[in-house]
This record gives C-alpha cells, sequence and structure tokens, in this order.
C-alpha cells in the first residue's frame, strides 16, 4: 500500500526526545518492511513556532517566516533520517522532482515544508496526489477531530467521520499566519477533495496507532471527500 504519514511537530519538541524519535523510526521500518511504500513529512512545532516569533520581531515579512519554518521542518526531517539507517533516502527532497526521484530509489522517503504560503499538511495533500496514496496518515496531539478545540472546551465531541466540505467550513474562520495553522491548512483541504484522499487523523501519544490504522483498525477520525461512503 503507498501510504503518506504527515507525522505533527509535536513529536520533535525543542528538547528532543530520541525515545519517541526511535518509537517513530521503528514502526515506519517495520511498514517499509512490509513493502508499504512510505513517504513521510514531519511538521515544525514547537522549534518552528519559536523561530518564527523571533523572525517576526525581527522584522521579518511573512514569506520569509514561512522560510523560517519551512527550515524547521526540514530539520526535524533530518532527526527522523538519523534514525532510519539504511532504509531511508538519505537526502529532503525540495522540489516534485525531487520527490519523484526520490520516490523512485524505494527507500523511506522524509521530507519539511516546500513553500511559503502553507503548511505542511498542503505537502502532504500534495505527495499523496502525486504518488496515489491511499491513506494519508496525520498524527497530532489530538486522537482525532472535534468539534470544538477539546483543550478548551469540555463538551468537545470525537468526531468518527467528516468530509473535506465539513471541514472546510469548520475552520473557515481560522487563521492563516505564518506558524499558526490549526488542524488543516485550506490548501490540503481542496488538494484532499479533489482527489478523494482518505486521511486518517490519529493521535501520536503512541507511534504503534499508526500500524493499527494501516492494519484497519478505524481509530481517530476519518476525513473523506464528501462524495465518498464511508470506509
Ligand atoms: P507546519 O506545517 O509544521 O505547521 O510548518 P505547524 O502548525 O507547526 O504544524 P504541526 O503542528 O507541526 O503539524 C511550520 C510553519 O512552516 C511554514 C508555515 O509558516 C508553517 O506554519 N511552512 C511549512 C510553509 O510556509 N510551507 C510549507 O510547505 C510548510
Amino acid at each position: 500500500m503507498r501510504i503518506v504519514v504527515k507525522l505533527g511537530g509535536h513529536a520533535f519538541p525543542l528538547k528532543l526526545d530520541v525515545g519517541t524519535i526511535t518509537q517513530y523510526t521503528k514502526v515506519f521500518r517495520k511498514m517499509w518492511k512490509k513493502e508499504h511504500k512510505l513517504i513521510v513529512i514531519t511538521g515544525g512545532g514547537e522549534h518552528a513556532r519559536i523561530f518564527i516569533e523571533a523572525a517576526r520581531k525581527l522584522g521579518a515579512n511573512e514569506t520569509m517566516c514561512d522560510l523560517t519554518g519551512i527550515d524547521s521542518t526540514r530539520l526535524n526531517a533530518r532527526m527522523l533520517i538519523a534514525g532510519l539507517g539504511d532504509d531511508v533516502y538519505p537526502s529532503i527532497p525540495r522540489s516534485i522532482q525531487e520527490i519523484n526521484t526520490a520516490f523512485e530509489r524505494g527507500k523511506i522517503v522524509v521530507l519539511g515544508g516546500m513553500y511559503p504560503g502553507q503548511s505542511t499538511d498542503a505537502v502532504a495533500a500534495m505527495v499523496s496526489e502525486l504518488i496515489r496514496a491511499s491513506l494519508l496518515i496525520k498524527v497530532t496531539d489530538a486522537d482525532g477531530i472535534y468539534t470544538t478545540d477539546p483543550k478548551k472546551d469540555p463538551t468537545a465531541k470525537k468526531l468518527d467521520i467528516i468530509s473535506y466540505t465539513q471541514l472546510l467550513e469548520m475552520l473557515i474562520h481560522k487563521s492563516v499566519w505564518a506558524g499558526e495553522y490549526e488542524l488543516f491548512d485550506p490548501v490540503s483541504i481542496k488538494i484532499m477533495d479533489r482527489s478523494k484522499i482518505r486521511t486518517r487523523v490519529i493521535s501520536g501519544r503512541r507511534p504503534e496507532n499508526i500500524e493499527r490504522v494501516v492494519n484497519g483498525e478505524k481509530i481517530g477520525t476519518l476525513v473523506i471527500s464528501s462524495s465518498q461512503t464511508n470506509s
């Protein structure tokens, strides 16, 4: 199966935990050894936010701030590559052509952000479209998509399934400043919807959750195109 994993920046806190990264690399290597074709996109997280805030205070424009964020995502990608040994393509692709070249090598491919004005979710969506992935797994610090922010609202309810149209409606009023994408960015939703990419949003607190999804377990929240039916 062709699988794209968006590994959120929460997996790479400023005080890096090598143990957590190793847990992820074990899962990815296991998937790859089972013949799955795998591309992992790393988010920027805390590191990106701190550096973007500093750049903004120093007078950088939003494009410069985005480029700062992209550098952070690539540093996190570098950490994951460091733990994947011979099973990984050793360079971080920076263009569509480089992604194609890396993917053709048959190893795990790891990359971060690509262009200003979007988040790594959009990269994950574009990559899923590019390689015709059967599944996009978005690994976050929450166990799925909620009706409202569960960190702020105790009445928030987890959704088992949601369409991209409904998701876009939920996110329409959210911010799109550098370093401030919440849940999904609008670019990623449009790409995933047009190519009917099935996305599962799951918690990364247990890295083995990724394997559970690949094995068909219905954990987290499934996001589908409005024209699709339930799995
Ligand atoms: P992320 O996509 O990681 O944002 O990129 P995030 O909100 O921190 O997501 P998680 O929590 O890690 O999953 C960090 C920042 O890098 C810039 C944006 O400013 C983004 O907010 N970026 C990233 C881009 O401009 N283009 C990209 O392709 C990727």
